[in-house]
């Protein structure tokens, strides 16, 4: 079985390769850059990630429950006997991610515990042949998603801890090393890249989030050729780093950069409480103010948030997670101008806060937390403001322009005053619009 398998991803997947090698050339004689591909992502400023999976049903963590021996694997694979999927509605979904503010969505397809949410010819420990579900949940998915015009994104875990083909089944039993069984290895490839052009076929993502790549080389991936193979299918999908550095944008994790990452695109991929999947017992959920106030320091610094909800295993969406996209929807739609396609802002040294600028950089956005007691100021500004607003309501600001004596070629100081009135319930947005491409003092 496993050989004729192989033998039959091994012919599609040369074809592949080949293409791979070919399009990529054709797609830049087209005018198919890099830097256009990228522009929808680096745009997008916010994503939605979804961890959905059988480990819903006992509220434990995803994959890792099993792998690092809090439960057995066959406890946890059991899970599936209750991932039933009753009250799954991707339409209902789809709107209230829609509204949220989010620019495209990526669902777990697979986690490293190897259940896959489609109809895989691959293997049967999927949400059609082994679930209570007994169906395929991500075509609907796909199909609501775009129906609101968001972008697709599919997380794949490039481990599968319980497939026999695969190296590692827990922290303490790997199962076989490479070297010692190179044919193994090449089947478990087969079945991985068999996966990913049954995907691609399904569903042509705009964007592919692999995972797990630590656990092996990227020769042993066979990376490059994974990307290849996805690349030839659409020359404009989107891969993240996790394709052992053959991708096209950075993941931070959990801890907010401090600094620009170097990447020129990347994605802070976050929880809302401390768990990626649904867990009945963590209710240790950011705010809303906190998250929005997260998202405005990924903005600040150029980067997008890819901000995570875990379905329960009857589909629904958990009340406090609803809660915060709504509430996010609020703000995002208020204030659209200074979040989308916008760019990183000016260093702190300049205002003492976050900052964007418009992409033709004459509009300055300035992000306000808290209650000010007392003006704002932004230092080293050279150019001349010509109106201060408060962003999504409207006001008028007067401004008054300090320590710049007409010998001095320097910038003053700025100042201008929010009344209580016109400020947001969780973070105030003031655009400057300027006389011209911002201009800073430079020391
Ligand atoms: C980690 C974990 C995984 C989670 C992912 C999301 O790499 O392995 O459980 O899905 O991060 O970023």
């Amino acid at each position: 079985m496993a050989r004729s398998i192989r033998q039959l991803f091994k012919q599609s997947f040369s074809l592949f390769i080949a293409l791979g090698l070919i399009l990529p050339s054709l797609s830049y004689a087209q005018g198919n850059s890099e830097e256009k591909k990228m522009e929808w992502f680096g745009d997008a400023k916010l994503g939605i990630f979804i961890h959905w999976g059988i480990y819903a049903v006992n509220g434990i963590d995803e994959s890792w429950s099993f792998y690092n021996g809090y439960i057995s694997h066959e406890d946890y694979i059991k899970q599936a006997e209750g991932f039933g999927a009753e009250n799954y509605k991707p339409k209902e979904w789809a709107k209230l991610i829609k509204s949220s503010g989010v620019q495209y969505a990526v669902i777990t397809t697979k986690h490293h515990d190897g259940f896959s949410l489609w109809n895989t010819a691959l293997g049967n420990f999927n949400a059609v042949k082994h679930s209570k579900a007994g169906k395929d949940l991500i075509t609907p998915f796909v199909k609501a998603i775009r129906k609101e015009n968001l972008k697709v994104g599919l997380y794949y875990s490039l481990p599968d801890w319980s497939s026999d083909l695969y190296t590692h089944f827990t922290n303490t039993e790997k199962r076989y090393k490479i070297a010692d069984e190179p044919e193994r290895w090449e089947n478990f490839l087969s079945y991985y890249q068999g996966q990913l052009s049954e995907l691609s076929e399904a569903y042509n993502p705009d964007l592919w989030w692999f995972d797990g790549d630590w656990e092996h080389k990227a020769e042993e991936w066979k990376a490059k050729e994974t990307r290849a193979m996805l690349l030839a299918k659409n020359p404009n999908t989107i891969i993240n780093a996790r394709l052992s550095e053959n991708g096209d944008y950075a993941t931070p994790e959990q801890g907010v950069p401090l600094m620009k990452p170097e990447s020129p695109f990347w994605e802070l991929c976050m929880t809302m409480n401390d768990s990626w999947g649904f867990q009945h017992n963590d209710t240790n959920y950011k705010t809303p103010n906190q998250i929005i106030r997260i998202f405005v320091d990924c903005l600040r610094l150029g980067g997008n948030l890819l901000l995570d909800i875990g379905p329960k295993a009857d589909g629904t969406i958990p009340e406090e997670q609803a809660a915060i996209l709504t509430e996010l929807g609020r703000w995002t739609n208020k204030h659209k101008e200074a979040i989308y396609g916008t760019q990183a802002g000016i260093p702190l040294d300049y205002f003492y806060g976050p900052t964007t600028l418009s992409k033709d950089k004459k509009t300055l956005y300035v992000f306000l937390a808290h209650k000010p007691n007392g003006p704002i100021v932004i230092r080293g500004l050279k150019n001349k403001v010509n109106r201060i607003r408060v962003v999504g309501q409207g006001t008028k600001l007067s401004q008054q322009v300090h320590n710049k004596p007409y010998w001095s070629n320097k910038a003053g100081l700025l100042y201008f005053e929010v009344p209580e009135a016109a400020l947001d319930a969780q973070v105030t947005v003031v655009a400057l619009q300027l006389d011209g491409e911002i201009q800073l003092d430079d020391k």
